[in-house]
């Protein structure tokens, strides 16, 4: 999702005429356009024009005829902007889910006209963000089986509701605002292969949903109880009703689900009462954004009502999918920020690592490492270990050391003077904790993914078109990136755990052909290799690493799935994979331990500028006259089977 100002336009972008699909290309092409004639140079040029450090030097002396052969092995796709979805050739894409698809015996037809919150609780919820995998044995006939942990991000009320767009936001009414929360949330989901094909399993025991007002879920961790968490409905500061804003997470190796709070600031309505305590905590979380209605009809997502609300969301939520009667937990060990996801990976010392991006302009890169160790085999063990252990947050030194800084209340300047009464005061205001002990403030980081097997870390920096001159710095490079950048940490010998790491830069995004742009890619990129606006990615089974994008569209094209070397001389060279339809981010991705499929999420597909329920950017996937867009998981198979990128 895009992060606050852009957010702040979806609601009121609903008043605005539709855009045909024609229109938003034509836009986009001729922003294009203008920035091509600031000055088109050769990708090989800019590469050596590219105002580079150490691994920019590394990228721009690497030979253009690479002697290694690529790790990837497929015919690239056309960039290019249209109603519906491409991949490589050879290559199948199948749906495996939509929105309003039912998942229990008893789920009523989707009915888009006629939407209500009880058939949305039974049904596969609205903008599927995170995938994730947890296996199964397979069945009696030898079927793969797995349980498909999604997460659904928010609820683009422009396309989904029918009606609202005239008159918004008079027109919002409190069932269509329950219909809402009840999108929002998490599905599990069992899903089987049959006869090559993936499928949902509907009916299946495990199936659930999980949604912002009907889960009842544990505060667990240093802050639960604190005075700051309870609220009317819960005076005691360790129970709360749903989870809202579930962007990426990630799968624990004990098979659990963390499910990412992200911007849960846009929830909220109303002000608060003067001079209130949480008047400072508030605002450096941007709260209340009022990008839902939700806040006129419900006091607990009205600050003037319920101050202390806000407190009970931003946290990591980890849930075992293996029991749907489980109470997920909000495990606030890991910190209070608009968290994007929770990959996660065992340190050699068997200790568990937890990497999350604050995904606003100028926040920071945490990891928190556990107290305890990982019991293989023993899953009881395990289900706890993110109640205790340490929160780092990152400095990225321009000498290429990052400093892991502890959020420890009593050491440094997290103490009563500053503020900090108790650990539970540091992990509610993480993000004004970070900021005394001097994090460096990034450019939207999303997700950070380790490597289990060498060690490195890939930090992905959606943009940032903010940061001025006078606020670039080594690992934040261009003043006003509107096309975001790839950072790679390296854990010293592969040690997670580590308080001292080192970084490089992979690649700086957009268009190599411009040299305003200032990107920096390996000259082997070909003009659809580039990409911009770095949001999600995955490293597959072979440890190569993809990445999705949540920008794209902003140098005319849509978003979509890129392979990126990360080695040898073809390092920072990327291949592109698969395109959404028009007004989608691409979400997800992620690969089953074979490497022969691959799950997508594509997020708001027909969301472009002016769209409508009635006029969306695309019909995308049914095409269906009286079908809106569907945010839906896609499968990609290979024909004749065979690991995805050859
Ligand atoms: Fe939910 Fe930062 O994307
Ligand atoms: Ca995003
Ligand atoms: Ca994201």
């Amino acid at each position: 999702m895009m992060d606050d100002s852009e957010n702040k336009t979806v609601n009121p972008r609903i008043a605005a005429g539709a855009a045909t699909i024609g229109d938003v290309i034509g836009e986009r092409l001729s922003r294009r356009g203008f920035l091509g004639g600031l000055g088109a140079v050769s990708g090989l040029a800019l590469v050596g024009c590219a105002t580079g450090r150490e691994g920019a030097m590394a990228l721009a002396e690497a030979p253009a005829e690479a002697g290694t052969e690529p790790a990837f092995r497929f015919a690239e796709i056309m960039r290019g902007m249209d109603e519906t979805h491409h991949v490589a050739e050879g290559y199948r894409a199948d749906l495996l889910i939509r929105w309003g698809d039912p998942l229990f015996a008893d789920s009523p037809a989707f009915d888009p006209m006629n939407q209500t919150a009880a058939a949305q609780r039974r049904q596969f919820g609205y903008n599927n963000d995170f995938l994730g995998l947890v296996p199964l044995e397979a069945d009696a006939g030898g079927a793969e089986r797995a349980l498909l942990c999604v997460n659904h991000e928010y609820t683009s009320t422009n396309i989904m509701l029918p009606g609202v767009t005239a008159g918004y936001p008079a027109s919002m009414t409190q069932a269509l605002c329950e219909t809402e929360m009840a999108a929002h949330g998490g599905t599990i989901v069992e899903i089987r292969k049959e006869d090559g094909a993936w499928k949902p399993v509907v009916g299946s025991p495990y199936n659930r949903r999980i949604t912002a007002d009907t889960t009842p879920m544990r505060m667990t961790g240093p802050a639960a109880g604190s005075a700051r968490l309870q609220t009317t409905e819960d005076p005691t500061g360790t129970l709360v009703s749903g989870t809202v804003n579930n962007c990426a997470g990630g799968i624990t190796p004990w098979g659990t689900f963390l499910m990412a709070e992200e911007n849960f600031n846009g929830n909220f309505l109303g002000t608060l009462p003067e001079g209130h305590r949480e008047a400072e905590n508030h605002k450096r979380y941007g709260v209340p954004s009022g990008w839902y209605q939700w806040g006129r009809f419900f006091d607990r997502y009205d600050v003037g009502k319920e101050p202390n609300e806000p407190n009970r969301f931003g946290w990591i939520v980890e849930l075992d999918p293996m029991d749907p009667s489980s109470m997920p937990k909000k495990r606030t060990a890991l910190g209070r920020v608009k968290h994007e996801g929770a990959e996660n990976v065992i340190a050699p010392d068997g200790r568990v690592v937890v990497y999350t991006g604050d995904d606003q302009r100028f926040d920071y890169v945490y990891k928190f490492v556990t107290k305890g160790k990982f019991v293989a085999g023993d899953r009881a063990a395990n289900m706890d270990l993110l109640d205790e252990g340490t929160l780092y947050v990152a400095r990225f030194d321009a000498d290429g050391t990052v400093a892991w800084l502890p959020l420890v209340h009593g050491t440094g300047p997290l103490t009563e003077e500053n503020g900090f009464a108790s650990q539970a005061d540091v992990l509610i205001e993480t993000r004004r904790a970070a900021d005394v002990l001097g994090a460096t403030p990034m450019d939207r980081p999303e997700d950070v993914e380790p490597d289990p097997k060498t060690g490195r870390v890939y930090v992905m920096l959606t943009n940032n078109d903010r940061r001025t001159d006078a606020q670039v710095d080594a690992a934040n490079p261009r003043a006003s990136n509107r096309f975001g950048h790839i950072i790679e940490i390296i854990e010293p010998e592969g040690d997670f755990t580590s308080e001292t790491s080192r970084w490089e830069m992979l690649v700086r995004c957009g268009d190599p052909s411009v040299a305003p742009v200032g990107a920096l890619w390996n000259p082997l990129t070909t003009e659809n290799g580039w990409f911009s606006s770095p949001d999600n990615c995955a490293i597959d089974p072979q440890g190569r690493l993809w990445v999705s994008t949540d920008g794209n569209e902003n140098s005319g094209a849509a978003d979509g799935l890129w392979a990126l070397e990360t080695d040898g001389a073809r390092r920072g060279t990327g291949r592109h994979f698969f395109r959404c339809p028009v007004g989608a981010e691409l979400c997800g991705p992620r690969f089953n331990e074979a490497g022969d499929a691959l799950f997508l999420a594509v997020q708001h597909p027909g969301d472009t500028d002016g769209a409508s329920f009635e006029a969306p950017g695309t019909r995308w996937p049914d095409f269906q006259p009286a079908m809106p867009p569907r945010p839906s998981v896609m499968v990609i198979t290979r024909n004749g089977g065979g690991p995805i990128g050859g």
